[in-house]
């Protein structure tokens, strides 16, 4: 029998999630299906009761039910107690267990795809939305002091308040970042779905630097910037995409996919 997993979301038709895992499953010979499924804005929970009643394994959740998802689970794990958000349920025992695979899949693309090392170096994190959120403690755990900035500056020093007396991330706003210098910038605003770009000082990137949007499909404002202002190394959210996919494949089939071989797939 096919096993059957989805993604929920909305929007949900542009994902690439279908795509992916349909890669991963053919490569690893895994007999499974994975479709993209649209819940009404008031019907996550009803749609994820439909697909357990179904005999579905799982699902990933993206934009907008992240939270809700979180709220939906009988266990968490400690990703998704950080994250306060969930990208990834297992049906199992009558049971919704959730985790977030997001800041795993952001490390693995840094790490592992663009060869950046972590560990002691200077993090601006732009946005203090959910996506945002998701990456602020696998960051700090990864070894780097982070800076949050965000326009709604309340939103950033929410974010940052956790760490108070466990490590170094502060929130600045826009115009405080003037004359600081950091290893990596990431944009995890969604100032790019509207080409807009958030107002960033110039002289914002060291010698070596990553730039790394967490958008895909398209060269965003913030990487004609990150391009403009000397960056090493600028790289858009696809690969962040696919390891994220790919811890999540992980963890329901108990194989590890070849993630190279399908970024590589998508971006021909
Ligand atoms: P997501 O889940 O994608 O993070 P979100 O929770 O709505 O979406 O958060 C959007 C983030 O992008 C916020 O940090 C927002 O800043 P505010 O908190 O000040 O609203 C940021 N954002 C969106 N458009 C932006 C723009 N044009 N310039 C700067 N920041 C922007």
């Amino acid at each position: 029998m096919t096993d059957r997993y989805a993604v929920i979301g909305n929007p949900i038709s542009h994902s690439k999630s279908p795509l992916i895992h349909t890669l991963f499953a053919q490569q690893t010979g895994q007999n499974m299906s994975y479709e993209a499924i649209e819940a009404p804005p008031e019907g996550f929970a009803a749609t994820v009761q439909r697909l357990r009643t179904e005999g579905y394994l799982g699902c990933n959740v993206t934009v907008p039910f992240k939270f809700e998802a979180f709220a939906l689970c009988d266990q968490l794990s400690s990703r998704a107690r950080e994250a306060k958000a969930v990208n990834t349920l297992i049906f199992r025992d009558g049971e919704i267990l959730g985790t977030n695979t997001d800041g795993v899949g952001l490390l693995a693309d840094i790490e592992k795809n663009l060869g950046f090392t972590l560990m002691w170096k200077d993090a601006l994190l732009l946005g203090a939305g959910g996506a945002a959120a998701g990456v602020v403690w696998p960051l700090f755990n990864a070894g780097m002091g982070v800076v949050i900035a965000n326009r709604t500056i309340t939103k950033a020093r929410f974010l940052a308040e956790e760490f108070t007396g466990s490590g170094t991330v502060y929130a600045r706003r826009y115009e405080e970042l003037a004359g600081q210098q950091f290893d990596l910038v990431i944009n995890a605003t969604s100032s790019g779905l509207s080409d807009e770009l958030p107002p960033l000082p110039d002289g914002l990137f060291k010698p070596g630097a990553l730039a790394y949007d967490m958008m895909y499909g398209r060269e965003t404002p913030f990487m004609q910037f990150a391009r403009k202002q000397g960056a090493a190394v600028v790289s858009d959210g696809l690969g962040m995409l696919v390891e994220q996919a790919a811890e999540a494949f992980y963890l329901w089939r108990n194989v590890r996919p070849d993630t190279g071989a399908v970024l590589g797939e998508l971006r021909k």
